[in-house]
């Protein structure tokens, strides 16, 4: 009776860990993971959600890849980013809230990735 039920549960576990990782596959610079991100993001925006942080995923590579490829968001230090991301965001045309998950993606991207 009881692996009637295990066994169910243990393939909606692997079915979500599978669908977890495919989220954070689309683009390299997501691979530590989405979960060790939105972690690392929430250390300092305690209210970020993964839903913001694949936002801020798909902008960055949808919205900021209009006029040149995917820049290398940790080749700068962050204060220099935050200016970077202030000018392209405007080239972007992108909204507070679209401008601020680009920023939480790229810290989780940029904590993850030391
Ligand atoms: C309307 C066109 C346009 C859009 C949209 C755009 N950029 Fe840019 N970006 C440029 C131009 C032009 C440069 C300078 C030339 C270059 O480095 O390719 C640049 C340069 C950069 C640089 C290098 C800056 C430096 O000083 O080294 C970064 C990083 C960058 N963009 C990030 C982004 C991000 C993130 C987004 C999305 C919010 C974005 N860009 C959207 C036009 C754009």
């Amino acid at each position: 009776m009881k692996k009637a039920i295990i066994a169910p549960l243990a393939i909606i576990f692997i079915a979500m860990a599978c669908k977890s990782k495919q989220a954070t596959t689309t683009s390299t610079i997501a691979s530590p993971g989405i979960d060790a991100q939105l972690a690392a993001v929430q250390v300092r925006f305690p209210d970020a959600t993964k839903d913001e942080l694949q936002k801020g995923h798909d902008i960055y590579t949808g919205a900021c890849t209009k006029c040149h490829d995917t820049k290398d968001v940790i080749a700068y230090a962050e204060p220099k980013l935050l200016e970077i991301v202030d000018v392209m965001a405007g080239k972007a045309h992108l909204t507070a809230p679209e401008k601020q998950a680009l920023i939480r993606f790229a810290v989780g991207v940029r904590a993850t990735s030391k």
